[in-house]
């Protein structure tokens, strides 16, 4: 017996106690054979042996029931060192956070503008009808305004769906000439991996006297500003629509992706669609009570060039937060 005990003391670990446990106090253990050894005691004797063998098993028990507490604990105490983390220890990752890529790509877009003197206005982006739609030549029930997918409020304030009601609100305050830009978030109800509630555009208006400001004067600043942005590129002009211009156009760059030869990111065209432009319609003067002026406006989509720029496939992924992508552009 007294080995016995030796044998739970030696456990070194809490497997090898689990062993002996079972050596000892199994069904086939140890102790079941002194039991067994009962039946061959003469008569007067069985009692004294059978108490003796409860009371050193139950002496083994507790021996075991020690050891086990003790292991445990050694265990967890273990466990806590090699999962302990030094908080005071030195770090060398001097790791710095960076502007996000949509934010460096408006302040690309932005210098352009400001090197060419345009001023930077700004807009509430929570709008009244008037503005965003009414003296843009949208009036109430009109078709296109179906082409904004808008966030109503009540009593008719709307998110505004655009920065186009930047060149209302300048026009209103300013005189002519005018020559801004207006950079911020616009809202629509819209998500895939192109569209999301809220992205961000850069809007421009330029209004000078009637004739001194053409459709060559605009096609020759987006053609330039867009070889600013995305190297040798060819610019297209396709005829298009805005209630608040007349003409209006879509410019298209020559894929940059596939060098214009057609793949998925230009739908197999070779063209990638990149802003609305077109000459001011009369009725957005009107609406501002400007006379004798002629202007043109345009409009972007900043997350749109931060993707063509950074080669990023889904627009999402620039809302996300995913640090996977952000860490690119630190
Ligand atoms: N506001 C238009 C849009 O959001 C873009 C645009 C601005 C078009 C100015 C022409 C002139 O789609």
């Amino acid at each position: 017996m007294k080995n016995l005990e030796e044998q739970i003391r030696d456990a070194s670990s809490l497997d090898a106690l689990s062993r002996v446990r079972i050596e000892l106090f199994g069904k086939k253990g140890a102790l079941s054979k002194e039991f067994a050894k009962l039946k061959d005691v003469p008569g007067p004797e069985k009692k004294a042996f059978a108490e003796g063998l409860n009371r050193q098993k139950a002496h083994l028990q507790d021996v075991y029931d020690t050891c086990y507490e003790t292991l445990k604990k050694e265990e967890i105490e273990r466990l806590l060192k090699a999962q302990a983390i030094d908080v005071s220890l030195y770090s060398n990752l001097n790791e710095k956070g960076a502007l996000h890529p949509v934010m460096t790509t408006m302040d690309k877009i932005i210098d352009y503008f400001v090197a060419l003197n345009f001023s930077i206005e700004d807009g509430p982006k929570v709008e009244d009808d008037f503005h965003n739609f009414e003296a843009l030549n949208l009036p109430k029930n009109h078709p296109a305004r179906d082409m904004q997918d808008t966030f109503f409020f009540r009593d008719k304030a709307v998110l505004r769906t655009h920065t186009s009601p930047v060149q209302i609100r300048t026009m209103l305050a300013q005189k002519p000439p005018i020559r801004m830009i207006a950079p911020g978030a616009v809202f629509r109800k819209d998500y895939d991996i192109t569209h999301t509630p809220m992205f961000h555009q850069v809007e421009g208006l330029v209004v000078g006297e009637t004739g001194e400001v053409s459709f060559a004067n605009l096609k020759s600043i987006m053609s330039d500003f867009l070889h600013y942005m995305f190297g040798e590129v060819e610019v297209r002009f396709r005829p298009s629509f805005f209630p608040f211009t007349e003409p209006s156009a879509e410019v298209d760059i020559s894929c940059i992706f596939c060098k214009a030869e057609g793949c998925r990111v230009c739908s197999h065209t070779g063209w990638l669609e990149v802003l609305g432009c077109g000459i001011v319609d009369q009725n957005v003067f009107d609406a501002v009570n400007y006379k004798d002026v002629s202007g043109y406006a345009f409009g972007l989509g900043v997350e749109r060039f931060a993707m063509l720029l950074h080669k990023i496939p889904d627009l999402r992924m620039l809302f996300e937060g995913d640090t996977r992508l952000l860490e690119q552009f630190r």
